[in-house]
């Protein structure tokens, strides 16, 4: 996989030989994103089962729950890494021997990452008639092919917007703290030469206010039966603003993101350290001592968003019932 945090001053990859070295590619964000997380445990998992040298089925499930149990701890907000991790548990289950489990489960990772990248063309797709030629949409950290497999979410609307002909310009904010907008988002778009400036999070209601924005699309971690999307901190700003000037604020992940089970109080917010607040590229740039809250994720309220483009289309207020419609149709 690409190291992520290298990015955007060099392209280097990182091989991983067992489940542990998926869970520390995890937890330092060398891979980041909600799909990519989920599709990066599942090959955990399955590194895990041909590391083991189990000889009975049931010693090779323990081994496997043990995996998954560190693989889990990983990062708490995005469902993706959970929906993964089950997946593969189950098909693990469904097997018969240790061989047949090792293979079940190598073969099942391998069509779960061939699948991402299908369900975001299709997402893509859902998401490309939402907009006009010429328009500029703002998106808000990395949602693009990084995030994924490949293609992206929110990316992945920005790319099938290009590709069906249409002019397309994007405004990426940097994303502080740690910069997924300008080391990822600037990168990816500008390597696959679409149209793309960068402005500092604190530009959003300038350019929106300015008339520069026909439109945001963002991805997701978790979106919940309800309409509550959780995305990384600052989008909940983005969407206010959007709101305050009329600008259509749509939301773009598989239905691999959503947790229908959960309330919004239910979601752990992962909270991260102080230092990717007092300091920029290394260099202290708050007082030693300081008090720090940073939390990765924020919640938009669904009375804030315009859509939720899935790769079964695009739910619409009020999603309540558009997410239980989407659902029992698929
Ligand atoms: O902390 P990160 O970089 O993993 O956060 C990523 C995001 O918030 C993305 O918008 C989300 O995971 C969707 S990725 C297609």
């Amino acid at each position: 996989m690409i190291d992520q945090t290298k990015l955007p001053n060099t392209l280097e990859f990182i091989t991983c030989t067992n489940f542990n070295q998926i869970a520390d590619a995890i937890r330092t964000l060398a891979v980041r994103g909600a799909p990519a997380i989920g599709v990066s445990g599942a090959f955990g998992l399955a590194l895990a089962a041909l590391q083991s040298d189990a000889k009975e089925k049931d010693e090779l499930i323990n081994y496997l729950e043990n995996a998954k149990k560190i693989l889990f701890e990983t990062r708490p907000t995005a469902v993706n890494l959970v929906w993964g991790l089950q997946k593969i548990m189950q098909v693990a289950k469904m097997a018969n021997t240790v061989d047949e489990i090792r293979k079940f489960v190598v073969d099942a990772a391998k069509k779960m990452a061939d699948d991402d990248i299908q369900t975001n063309i299709s997402l893509g797709k859902n998401g490309s008639k939402l907009f006009n030629d010429n328009d500029t949409i703002m998106t808000h950290c990395n949602a693009g092919a990084l995030a994924t497999v490949g293609y992206g979410t929110a990316l992945g609307v920005i790319r099938a917007i290009k590709e069906s002909g249409k002019n397309v310009k994007v405004i990426a904010t940097e994303t502080r703290p740690i910069q997924q907008g300008s080391r990822l988002t600037a990168f990816e778009l500008k390597h696959d030469g679409i149209d793309v400036s960068l402005i500092p999070d604190t530009a959003v209601g300038y350019t929106m206010a300015n008339g520069l924005v026909n439109g945001v699309v963002v991805g997701a971690d978790r979106i919940l039966q309800t309409g509550h999307v959780f995305n990384k901190i600052g989008t909940y700003q983005v969407a206010t603003m959007a709101k305050q000037h009329n600008i259509p604020f749509y939301v773009a992940a598989p239905l691999s993101t959503f947790d229908l089970q959960s309330k919004p109080t239910d979601v752990i917010i992962e909270q991260r350290k102080a230092s990717e607040v007092t300091e920029i590229g290394g260099k202290k740039t708050a007082p030693d001592g300081i008090d720090v809250i940073n939390p990765a994720f924020d919640m938009t309220p669904p009375e804030l968003i315009s859509g939720i483009i899935t790769e079964k289309g695009v739910a619409k207020p009020p999603f309540q019932e558009s997410i239980k419609e989407l659902f029992a149709a698929n």
